[in-house]
């Protein structure tokens, strides 16, 4: 083999990768990460939604409303998910709990949730709550607690995944072991 070319080695290796969990939970990073290291296309469900209406998350909450947002995020996700044939997909936070998307990504693709505690996203969400419409206006003290409550709330949908990945802070070799993935 030139030793060059990384080869990836498992008998049934997962060509659409989905990450799902909470806000917070660093899909979108770990994602783009895990794609490079597979050699696949990346998608970002949320950018993509940025893409098509050109207006950022904030404002299509506020001007469109919420349930707009899930209609493209639902429509988006079914295109993204049926016309490429290699991926790795970062979703939103929400991406699972509507419509039926949890079903259409385990359907057409292998999901990996991203399993953090509400101490361990709120610490994380701090630092990033004005680009979510969410939790923008939450005090520290009250994002906790909407954490808390909301994942309470996600947690059964999420938990539908194929793997859920559990580590402290995790990384993309964490994903590759859930999956059984090995790159030499
Ligand atoms: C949302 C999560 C966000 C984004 C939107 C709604 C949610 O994505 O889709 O603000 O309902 O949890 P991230 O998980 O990438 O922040």
């Amino acid at each position: 083999m030139n030793k060059f070319v990384k080869k990836i080695y498992s008998l049934n290796y997962p060509k659409k990768i989905v990450l799902v969990g909470f806000m917070g939970s660093g899909k979108s990073t770990l994602g783009k990460k895990l794609a490079t290291k597979l050699k696949v296309p990346f998608f970002d469900l949320d950018e993509a939604i940025v893409n098509q209406e050109e207006l950022d998350i904030t404002t299509i909450f506020e001007t469109k409303g919420e349930n707009f947002f899930r209609a493209i995020e639902h429509q988006l996700l079914k295109e993204i998910l049926t016309s490429n044939k290699q991926f790795v997909l970062a979703t939103g936070g929400g991406t699972p709990c509507f419509y039926n998307n949890m079903k259409l990504i385990n359907e057409n693709g292998t999901s990996v949730y991203l399993k953090y505690s509400p101490a361990f996203l709120s610490s994380r969400l701090i630092a990033a709550k004005k680009d979510r419409p969410l939790i923008k206006n939450y005090t520290n003290n009250e994002l906790t607690l909407f954490i808390e409550q909301l994942l309470s709330e996600r947690e059964s949908i999420y938990n539908e995944s194929n793997f859920v990945v559990n580590e402290i802070n995790v990384k993309v070799d964490d994903v590759l072991q859930a999956l059984k993935i090995e790159i030499v």
